[in-house]
């Protein structure tokens, strides 16, 4: 198993996803263009972890299935949300889900950078994946680490003290991807405690990798701001941690 996972089933990462709620400003857009034509699909929440997009999203959807791959994830969602008629949770890994067939659903969400946390050489099989199981015009929204925020990550943890700065430093010497679009760090966010291997992406390169898996209409959401972007020459001066992408399955 992965580090990735295994903080994912660590009961101390599960008990603190299990109680967040509220979404993100991008998160609340996409429901509102989204919600009168979400009444009449199946929605998957993919990497749904304790459940925070649940109830916002499983009131408008036809059926909402949420999956991740820690079972442990999968169980505070069944213990958090019992009572809900239309929706389900059931443990999946997002690289292969044979056990929903082609076109099974109308929207995919892959929320907070769950998709970062997937190897970076499965993550073409990611995307392969989730355009096999949406239907035709169906929508596959997520977010993703943004490659231009590392300079200023380094800032700022240089400014929060040495120590952070130094071990920022340790532990990725070597892992910046000089010329490159995408890079794995380890970014220290979780209490500064080092324990995953997260990956971030240029907004430009994001674009190209959907394109090559056949998606098209793609566009960009500003995560602090929650306004759309307007364009690739926008993306470019963006430098927040992380980006929501929205695109369709032609
Ligand atoms: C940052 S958490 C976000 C949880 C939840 N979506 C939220 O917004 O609060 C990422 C979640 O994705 C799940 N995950 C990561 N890789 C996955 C994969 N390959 N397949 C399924 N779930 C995965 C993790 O277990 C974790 O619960």
């Amino acid at each position: 198993m992965n580090r990735n996972k295994r903080y994912y089933k660590n009961s101390k990462v599960v008990d603190r996803y299990s109680r967040l709620d509220g979404l993100q400003g991008p998160e609340q857009a996409f429901l509102d263009m989204y919600r009168e034509r979400l009444t009449g699909l199946r929605l998957l929440d993919l990497g749904v972890g304790g459940g925070r997009t649940t109830l916002p999203f499983c009131s408008h959807a036809g059926e909402y299935v949420g999956v991740d791959y820690s079972q442990e994830m999968v169980h505070a969602c069944n213990r958090r949300y019992r009572d809900l008629p239309n929706a389900m949770f059931e443990v999946g890994d997002a690289r292969s889900l044979p056990q929903f067939p082609d076109g099974h659903f109308g929207a995919v969400l892959f929320s907070y950078n769950g998709i970062d946390e997937v190897p970076a050489e499965d993550r073409r099989r990611v995307l392969d994946e989730m355009h096999r199981l949406l239907a035709p015009s169906g929508v596959f929204f997520f977010s993703s680490h943004n490659l231009n925020f590392m300079s200023r990550l380094f800032a700022a943890s240089f400014w929060s003290g040495p120590r952070r700065y130094l071990m920022l430093r340790a532990i990725n010497r070597g892992r910046r991807p000089l010329g490159q679009d995408f890079g794995l760090f380890d970014d220290g966010w979780q209490n500064l405690r080092f324990r995953m291997d997260t990956y971030y992406i240029s907004p430009q390169h994001q674009f190209k990798q959907l394109q090559e898996a056949g998606f098209d209409g793609i566009r960009a959401f500003s995560v602090e701001s929650g306004r759309e972007y307007e364009g690739l020459e926008d993306l470019r001066s963006s430098v927040e941690p992380w980006i929501y992408y929205l695109c369709t399955r032609p």
